[in-house]
């Protein structure tokens, strides 16, 4: 058993490990899915996890305000909006692009949980965000405010906790349900979910490969953060891991026109997995990733003969800006 560091509560867990029956039918292969969509906090997927260790430090350190930061769209802004409502605090969120026509999908529910948003053009976000992010919180400071700052997607030593349990949960999982998995998949964005399962797989010492599946940049980028997460934690908790290269296996094959931008395929397999096993993935994330791990095993990259386990870490309102993918 590890040890965890002091956690909110607001993740309802342990989620169902369901088996795709139809789906692993249809592809030849034994596919299981984690419904980590099924979290809570108004479906907030893999971000309630993480949020769970990042509250709770934020909260031990007696802010009063969160700021956090990601795309128009991003979900992990909308699940801090909503803990934060949950808990009573104060979000400030800093998005990058400026909203067009009327609002939709997670900047819609933003606003309906009562988050101050702020936009910027995409150039200025990218160049500028830590200086934004400073500022905003210099402007609460001086207002009597506390505020404290959580990075993109809350991927960092403290949010990888989140996936380390996660990690705990699933060989609880695997043990029940007598399950060897060759692989446990996850889309990879911002790298924190990934970080705390490979790292959870590494202490629990499963014998499993975490594989995320890139949804932005590319295999070298996310090598790197993952490892960046890891080694934060490791200096923030005091511990030591010796996780060698090869623990982190990223694949960025499937990142079709870029962040946020999927092609057809990518809404086909949405509107397969949807009617064949009644689960919504959505095209920024988990459907990107689906697609490349079902692209995967008729490749014949990955064993069709072997258990494979899929993170569904939610996202579900990214369909709805995106809904002429579908027509
Ligand atoms: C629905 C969904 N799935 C997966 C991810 C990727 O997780 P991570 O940012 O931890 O890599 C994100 C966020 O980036 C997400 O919103």
């Amino acid at each position: 058993m590890l040890k965890l560091p002091p956690q909110v509560p607001l993740a309802q867990t342990p989620t169902p490990l369901q088996y795709l029956a139809r789906a692993s039918a249809e592809v030849g292969a034994k596919l299981w899915i984690k419904r980590d969509d099924l979290t809570g906090i108004t479906l907030s997927g893999n971000k309630v996890r993480k949020l769970e260790f990042t509250l709770a430090k934020a909260m031990a350190e007696g802010c009063d305000t969160i700021i956090t930061c990601g795309g128009l769209q991003s979900n992990h802004c909308r699940a801090t909006a909503f803990a934060c409502a949950s808990l009573g605090l104060a979000a400030v969120l800093v998005l990058r692009g400026v909203p067009e026509g009327v609002d939709d999908g997670n900047l819609l529910l933003d606003k309906l949980a009562g988050a101050e948003i702020c936009t910027f053009e995409p150039r200025v976000y990218t160049s500028q965000l830590p200086q934004l992010l400073e500022a905003k919180a210099e402007e609460l400071r001086s207002q009597g405010r506390r505020p404290f700052i959580i990075p993109t997607g809350a991927s960092d030593g403290t949010g990888i906790w989140g996936y380390v349990a996660a990690a705990m949960e699933l060989q609880r999982d695997f043990e029940s349900q007598n399950l060897q998995p060759s692989h446990i998949v996850c889309a990879t964005g911002s790298g924190g979910t990934q970080a705390g399962l490979t790292l959870g797989v590494h202490l629990l010492q499963l014998e499993t490969t975490v594989l995320g599946m890139a949804v932005c940049d590319d295999e070298a980028y996310f090598q790197r953060k993952v490892r960046a997460d890891i080694e934060q934690w490791q200096q923030r908790y005091n511990r030591q891991v010796s996780l060698d290269d090869a623990a982190i296996v990223v694949n960025d094959r499937y990142i079709g026109p870029g962040y946020a931008k999927a092609g057809a395929e990518v809404f086909a397999t949405i509107a397969w997995l949807a009617r064949t096993e009644g689960i919504v993935l959505d095209p920024v994330y988990t459907g990107k990733a689906f697609h490349g791990l079902v692209s995967e095993l008729r490749a014949g990259r990955l064993p069709s003969d072997r258990d494979i386990v899929f993170v569904h870490t939610g996202g579900i309102f990214g369909n709805f800006p995106q809904k002429q993918g579908y027509s």
